[in-house]
């Protein structure tokens, strides 16, 4: 599904250039639930930025399903970005003056989709990260893993072919960080969502298919049994 091919990613500090990724080499195949590890700032962010079409300023090759990205100019990958991929981040970055409902109905509002349409898709969606009841709410009257679970809703509700999860459980306690890595499981093991999440718990591993480690900017992929 996707292949990184010697990308190397700078990043200009004053007049000097960081050296990011270096080199990087990475498949992802359909149905992965990848875990990424490593150090601070050995660049495991900007690795999951690239790969969620966030950046498009390096050096190398994307293939996405086999065709070439890293060609492709800023509005295209725009659009192919809103389709296919979902994001998770560690401060769940919702919309604080919107409900719940609206926080995960707005990418469907991206594409275009009428408000209307939209409500049985968005409903169905919060009930599978057990949300139902929790709609009306404002992003502040919910706890921190219920808030989770909502981001995980809004990046679910298009039906990306990929979620990008950077510290999904960074900000949760250790039950709540499980009950989220359950549902990301279940989406991976019975919905088949392709899944790339970085962590720096080691236990969480034990919910990935594989393990990527990120030393210094070089990347390294392994199976899990
Ligand atoms: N916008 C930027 N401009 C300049 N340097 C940056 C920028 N973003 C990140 N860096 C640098 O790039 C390196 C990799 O950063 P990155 O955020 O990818 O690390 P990380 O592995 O995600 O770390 P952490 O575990 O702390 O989140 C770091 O040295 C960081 O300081
Ligand atoms: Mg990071």
């Amino acid at each position: 599904m996707i292949e990184l091919k010697h990308i190397n990613k700078y990043y200009k500090v004053g007049d000097f250039q960081l050296h990011v990724l270096k080199d990087v080499n990475l498949k992802i195949e359909s149905g992965d639930f990848v875990g990424i590890m490593g150090p601070s700032g050995s660049g495991k962010s900007t690795l999951v930025n690239v790969l969620g079409f966030l950046d498009s300023d390096y050096e190398g090759e994307y293939l996405f399903e086999g065709n070439l990205i890293s060609n492709l100019i800023d509005k295209k990958i725009s659009a192919i970005r809103n389709k296919t991929v979902g994001f998770v981040f560690q401060e769940f970055n919702l919309i604080e003056t919107q409900t719940i409902f609206e926080n995960v109905q707005l990418p469907l509002l991206y594409n275009g989709q009428t408000s209307r349409k939209t409500k049985e898709i968005v409903q169905t969606t919060l009930e599978k990260v057990g949300l139902a009841e929790k709609g009306n709410q404002l992003p502040s009257q919910l706890s921190g893993g219920q808030r989770q679970r909502a981001a995980i809703a809004r990046a679910l509700i298009n039906h990306p072919k990929f979620i990008i999860a950077d510290e999904p459980t960074g900000a949760l306690d250790t039950a709540t960080s499980r009950n989220i890595m359950t549902i990301l499981q279940e989406l991976n093991q019975k919905e088949g969502v392709t899944l790339v999440m970085v962590t720096h718990d080691p236990n969480l591993l034990e919910y990935c298919t594989h393990k990527v480690e990120v030393i210094d900017g070089r990347v390294r992929k392994e199976e899990r049994l």
